[in-house]
């Protein structure tokens, strides 16, 4: 069993069914890998794990995944690999793919990413770019569907900023049959060419700039930091701009009375969410993390078939 396409760099580019097997091993395999009993169905495999950004849940979860599977994995960075400054993109594709068996990349530009798969021999998976985070909206699909059954109509909100983890939803609503509202300020909001297309498969979808309305019946309230990696510049501003986009206790109360509550993390808590949401009884912050090393493990299983 194996995906159509050799990499993982967006969720559109994956058919529904393709999307739905890698869920489908993601929920069969969480008991399995929970009680140490995954068989290792890629051994002396090898994923390298390239970062130019820091990371606590996508390195620790995709070297973690690679392990259960009875592999290895590599840790690099762009220090060291010079992508794109020492050595040509091409070339490091090239002399990567004669060593490992996939590359997990977190890079700022997404376009050199995609410039890394056509060139490489090998499946690449994209674990964040400034454009998209892919994997984490598969987590967090997982971690919807554990909660409440199905994403099947379910309305997904963000609260926050237009980010890579807002286009990945964009991006999700055109593959998966749920509603997605980001409520952002304005200025902030997503992508256009990713909105543009998600318009053209009619995937349900809407942009707000008004919390309180945005989260009036909604099941699952999701949230990121004001500012991403790589904006630290903008802070000051960004945290005056997204005041009124705090997730607290008070902005819930019209939301769905079963709605769960996500973060990607890391979280900033007081900034973008509040302690008490965050540590409240419909946060399943610590569930999402979790499911990071289920959906990423059946994405490189599927890919390294
Ligand atoms: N959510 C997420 O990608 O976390 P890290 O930045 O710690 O990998
Ligand atoms: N939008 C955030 C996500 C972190 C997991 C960033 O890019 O920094």
């Amino acid at each position: 069993m194996s995906l159509g396409q050799k990499d993982f760099l967006s969720i559109p580019q994956h058919t529904p069914a393709d999307l739905r097997r890698i869920l489908d091993l993601a929920k069969q395999q969480k008991p399995l890998a929970r009680r140490h009993e995954l068989p290792h169905s890629h051994p002396n495999r090898t994923l390298a794990c390239v970062f130019a950004k820091p990371s606590l849940r996508t390195r620790v979860s995709f070297e973690t995944a690679m392990m259960q599977l009875g592999g290895n994995s590599l840790f690099i960075t762009d220090k060291e690999i010079g992508m794109g400054v020492r050595e040509s993109v091409h070339d490091v594709a090239k002399v990567m793919s004669r060593f490992v068996d996939a590359i997990m990349i977190r890079w700022f530009d997404h376009g050199e990413v995609v410039e890394l798969a056509r060139h490489a021999d090998v499946p690449v998976i994209n674990g964040l770019t400034d454009l998209l985070h892919p994997c984490q909206v598969m987590g967090d699909i997982l971690t919807v569907e554990e909660h409440l059954g199905t994403i099947e109509n379910k309305t997904v909100v963000m609260v926050g900023d237009g980010n890579n983890l807002a286009n990945s939803w964009i991006n999700a609503a055109r593959r998966f049959p749920f509603n997605f509202v980001l409520a952002c300020p304005p200025g902030y909001e997503p992508d256009q060419g990713i909105m543009d297309a998600a318009e053209q498969d009619g995937a349900s979808f809407c942009i707000t700039h008004d919390p309180q309305e945005a989260v009036e019946g909604a099941h699952v309230i999701y949230s990121d930091a004001f500012y991403s990696m790589g904006q630290e510049a903008e802070a000051v501003k960004r945290r005056a701009d997204f005041a009124p986009y705090q997730i607290t206790a008070g902005l819930l109360a019209a939301a769905d009375p079963k709605h769960i509550v996500m973060h990607c993390l890391p979280a900033h808590r007081g900034e973008e969410i509040t302690d008490e949401v965050m540590d409240g009884p419909h946060s399943v912050v610590f569930d999402e993390a979790e499911n990071r090393q289920h959906a990423q493990r059946a994405i490189i299983a599927l890919l390294m078939a």
